[in-house]
């Protein structure tokens, strides 16, 4: 099951969606059975995140809210990096900017600690009118360029299909010196309150609902050249399966940990089961 990306040997193509399982401290039995581990987003300055509603369950899906809550990169540093080089996977660290050069400042205090960066180009830019930095190809190149200067470490970008194309994007930003390309991010979504006649909750959407069109985008993004991290809507090997035939080098599992943090843990031997009944391994 083991894989080889960016110059690293990953122990299965199985690894875990950013912001679904923290830090990987809780359940570390799950942790340390998987490639890697997707943190949380760090932004530069602690977040408290969205107050309440931050989730809601649709029918196949959910659509969240968190607001990005984390504890801003130097505590990240300080309090939770150091308990994290005892779990026994590659660990990526999923940037989030509000600014080009904030992406930067969070890779460089970060340093050599980990194993790669996932750019988390789905915030809005709020220098620029809050527009999403991965919705436009110049701006999410310029994110990966200003990340490039700042480490020699394997740069993934996590891409948002939400109102642009990302193979434009995904173009543009291999050709700034992005190692690798994840996807997708949440859809955009929004759920009505009928009583209150407003809307509840404006999120994004994740869950097997996204799944038939995140492994259209892989698929689409297939020949780009560098290797892909295909995630949404994933809930068995059998789902993982067809990321890989889409084009995928791995998998990343994210709702489905909500509703069962073990759930990796199936994934990994349903697909192992199915490519060696397909003599893939
Ligand atoms: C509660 C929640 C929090 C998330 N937080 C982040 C995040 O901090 N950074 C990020 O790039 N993606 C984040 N995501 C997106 C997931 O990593 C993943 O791309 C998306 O949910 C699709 O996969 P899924 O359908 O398996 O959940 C979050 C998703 C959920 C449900």
């Amino acid at each position: 099951m083991t894989v080889k990306l960016f110059g690293l040997t990953f122990k299965n193509p199985v690894f875990l969606a950013s912001g679904t399982f923290g830090f990987g401290l809780k359940f570390n039995k799950v942790t340390n059975k998987v490639g890697a581990l997707f943190t949380k987003g760090i932004t530069l300055k602690p977040r408290k995140g969205n107050p309440p509603p931050r989730i809601h369950e649709t029918p196949c899906g959910l659509i969240n809210s968190v607001g990005l809550e984390n504890p801003g990169v130097k505590a990240f540093c300080t309090d939770v990096l150091p308990e994290m080089k005892s779990l026994k996977t590659k660990i990526f660290v999923n940037v989030a900017g509000f600014a080009v050069q904030e992406f930067g400042a969070i890779i460089e205090e970060i340093g050599k600690r980990v194993d790669g960066f996932e750019l988390n180009v789905s915030c809005p830019n709020v220098q620029e009118g809050g527009a999403l930095f991965g919705q436009n190809p110049d701006v999410a190149a310029a994110v990966v360029a200003e990340a490039r200067k700042k480490t020699s470490l394997p740069l993934i970008v996590k891409l948002t299909p939400n109102f642009c194309n990302p193979l434009v994007v995904a173009k543009a930003c291999i050709d700034a010196g992005a190692d690798g390309i994840s996807l997708i991010n949440t859809l955009y979504a929004i759920s009505y309150d009928i009583r209150k006649k407003k809307p509840l909750i404006t999120g994004g959407l994740s869950g097997p609902a996204i799944k038939p069109f995140a492994l259209y985008c892989v698929h689409h993004l297939r020949e780009v050249g560098v290797p892909i991290i295909g995630m949404g809507g994933i809930t068995s090997g059998k789902d993982a399966y067809e990321f890989l035939l889409a084009g995928a080098a791995a998998v990343a599992i994210g709702s489905a940990i909500l509703r069962d943090p073990y759930a990796p843990l199936r994934i990994i031997k349903e697909l192992e089961t199915l490519m060696k009944k397909n003599d893939d391994r």
